[in-house]
């Protein structure tokens, strides 16, 4: 990547993030929307906690990106991106809990379940998964039903026992019995990959793109999804718990099956070149506009937080 993509990559991700959690701050406030009886304050203080607290925001990013990849760019998409926000912080507030990976430490805080406790944390990290349902549906409103229908479906597929929390329950799984590559492959296509692909794609449905763009997007989002935990399992092993604001250190000292294990740091950054090269080329047809999106997946691979 030359240094001006990377500095406009850079710019874009932060007018991004900003803008995505200016509008999670005004949903998780405490004052009641129109229909709900009452909002909690304490179980709304978690759910800020867990979201409102420095995330790198590359889901929402890769959403917008992709919306925008097809021209569109709108206060509804910004709504779906929020939503699949709301569905990753939910996410890693479940990760940390202590039957999961018990963390004490994320985004360079204490986790939910150590600033709350635990059961506001779980309660906090369902009610995420369950408004990011309610905002696609009732908030994103000036998309065609049929949009905000496939947005709902795919983001329950991502993130239910085919996608996300399946891939959990395998990689809880995989700590007694430790899967061969394909599995772990396989594993992180579900605990990780299944969200980031359903950003690339939902940027397209958003945008109301034809069926083999969204087909396309898909696919980079499944490369660039398994490049994100491969690298995010090699900066368990190479960086300090400051820069990443999580305990580091960790996946060995737990048995969880990953890429490194298996196959050591030097393998593992080989083949996230290889996605990297394989998600430039599924974007080869859009030419110059998928620049940012270009910049992105080499970001994933080259992150160091
Ligand atoms: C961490 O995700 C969890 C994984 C899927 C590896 P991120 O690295 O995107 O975490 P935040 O949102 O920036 O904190
Ligand atoms: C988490 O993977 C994936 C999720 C679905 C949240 P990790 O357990 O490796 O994520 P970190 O390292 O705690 O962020
Ligand atoms: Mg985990
Ligand atoms: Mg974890
Ligand atoms: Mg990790």
């Amino acid at each position: 990547m030359t240094i001006s993509a990377h500095e406009d990559f850079e710019k874009a991700l932060l007018r991004r993030a900003r803008a995505v959690e200016e509008l999670l701050r005004r949903l998780l406030s405490d004052h009641d929307a129109e229909g709900e009886i009452a909002r909690p304050p304490a179980l709304m203080a978690a759910m800020r906690h867990g979201v409102l607290n420095g995330g790198k925001r590359l889901r929402p990013f890769l959403l917008l990106e992709s919306a925008a990849l097809f021209g569109h760019e709108s206060a509804d998409a910004l709504h779906v991106a929020a939503a699949l926000e709301c569905v990753h912080c939910y996410s890693l507030i479940h990760d940390d809990l202590p039957a999961m990976d018990d963390d004490d430490l994320r985004r360079g805080q204490p986790t939910v379940h150590r600033a709350f406790d635990e059961a506001t944390a779980i309660l906090a990290g369902d009610s995420l998964l369950t408004f990011a349902f309610e905002i696609i549906s009732d908030r994103a409103a000036g998309l065609p039903a049929a949009q905000r229908l496939a947005l709902v479906s795919g983001l329950a597929r991502a993130a239910g026992h085919g996608g996300m929390a399946g891939g959990q329950a395998l990689d809880l799984q995989a700590e007694k019995a430790a899967p061969d590559e394909a599995g772990i492959i396989r594993l992180q296509a579900m605990k990780t990959g299944a969200l980031i692909r359903h950003a690339c794609e939902a940027g397209a449905i958003v945008a109301g793109a034809a069926s083999s763009d969204r087909e396309r997007l898909a696919e980079f989002g499944s490369a660039i999804g398994l490049a994100f935990q491969l690298a995010d399992d090699l900066l368990d092993v190479t960086a300090t718990t400051e820069t990443m604001g999580k305990a580091t250190g960790k996946d060995a000292a737990a048995g969880k099956a990953t890429l490194v294990a298996l196959h050591g740091t030097e393998w593992a950054r080989e083949q996230l070149a290889g996605l990297v090269e394989e998600a430039h080329t599924l974007l080869k047809p859009y030419g110059e506009r998928a620049t940012i999106l270009k910049s992105a997946a080499s970001f994933i691979a080259d992150r160091q937080r």
